[in-house]
């Protein structure tokens, strides 16, 4: 099992370090722009080896050929919003890194599967499908287990009980669009809404909503990491041990929810051959509408980058 990582930013070597940590590969390499510091990084957890009992081979490369025979690509390669930028700046910058890189991808590794992470998450999953071409079931992006685990810490904190036995479900984009599913959101198996009134819950949402943002405005000068590359091994474990676990996926719609050929976040089985399933909940009508907001937002800009030859 060889898994590249594309971008040895933040993410890609927190993601890197909890991969190596869990024996998810046999080898692990972390590709990016900036000589040496992919060599640096993959050195340094490469000498943590011996202290954590792991023989993961870990490497740093300045080339997108050395992703040859990955079995798993995890692309987070971008830029971080700078003050001043507005979202559609950010995109056209990051889709100029996600498109060429993606087609690397499928130059070096046609066969793999392609985890996105780059923001904004749901156009660059579906941007680095359509330039890639690697079968849809096989590029996902990783946004939904990550709003879950803040949603499920902040349950958890609210109800003082332990975070392994909250669980949690929601949808849509990620970020600001997000739909949260309180009615599919559990303690041991009892709904929350058994627990909190909505006023409690829907203060809770609205910091999950805005948890990338607390972050960013405590850091200063970067966004979140730790948790994105935990979210990010929760998902390569399930297809590296085709665990076929239940988790939200930014992943491709063909009908689903009434939606066709765009990416959202969905329930789906994720296993070896990345998404097996996506799940189709019933849904509210309150719920329904918030779902067909987010999606819309997302295909009004799909639609607008390609009617501007962006994509
Ligand atoms: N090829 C390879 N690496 C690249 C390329 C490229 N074409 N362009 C940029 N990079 C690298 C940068 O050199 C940098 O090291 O991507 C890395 C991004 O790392 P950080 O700036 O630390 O950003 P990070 O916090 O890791 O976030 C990366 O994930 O969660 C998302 O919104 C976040 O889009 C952002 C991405």
């Amino acid at each position: 099992m060889k898994i590249g990582i594309i971008g040895a930013g933040q993410v890609g070597a927190t993601a890197a370090i909890s991969i190596m940590q869990k024996d998810l590969a046999d080898s692990i390499v972390l590709v990016d722009v900036i000589e040496g510091l992919p060599q640096g990084k993959s050195l340094d957890m490469l000498e943590s080896g011996p202290i954590v009992g792991s023989d993961v081979m870990i490497e740093g490369s300045n080339d997108l050929s050395d992703l040859k025979g990955s079995d798993i690509v995890i692309m987070t390669a971008g830029l971080p919003r700078k003050p001043g930028m507005s979202r559609t700046d950010l995109l056209k910058l990051n889709l100029d890194i996600v498109k060429p890189t993606s087609e690397s991808v499928m130059e070096y590794a046609p066969d793999s599967i392609l985890i996105i992470v780059t923001n904004p998450l749901d156009i660059m999953t579906y941007a680095a499908q359509k330039v890639s071409k690697i079968p849809p079931n096989r590029v996902f992006g990783m946004a939904g287990v990550l709003d879950a685990a803040r949603y499920r810490t902040f349950l958890a904190m609210e109800l003082n009980v332990s975070v392994e036995d909250v669980s949690a479900m929601l949808m849509g984009g990620h970020g600001d669009s997000m739909v949260p599913l309180p009615r599919y959101s559990t303690v041991s198996g009892i709904p929350v809404t058994e627990f909190l009134g909505q006023e409690k819950i829907e203060a809770i949402v609205d910091r999950t909503r805005n948890g990338g943002g607390e972050i960013v405005s405590l850091l200063k000068t970067g966004s979140a990491y730790y948790a994105p590359g935990s979210s990010i091994a929760q998902m390569v474990e399930s297809v590296v041990r085709d665990k076929r676990r239940v988790l939200p996926a930014c992943a491709h719609l063909t009908g689903e929810y009434g939606f066709n050929n765009i990416y959202a976040g969905v329930p789906v089985i994720l296993g070896r051959n990345g998404v097996e399933k996506v799940l189709e909940l019933e849904l509210t009508d309150d719920e329904m509408t918030l779902f067909h907001k987010s999606v819309e937002e997302i295909s009004g800009t799909v639609k607008e980058i390609e009617e501007q030859g962006l994509l």
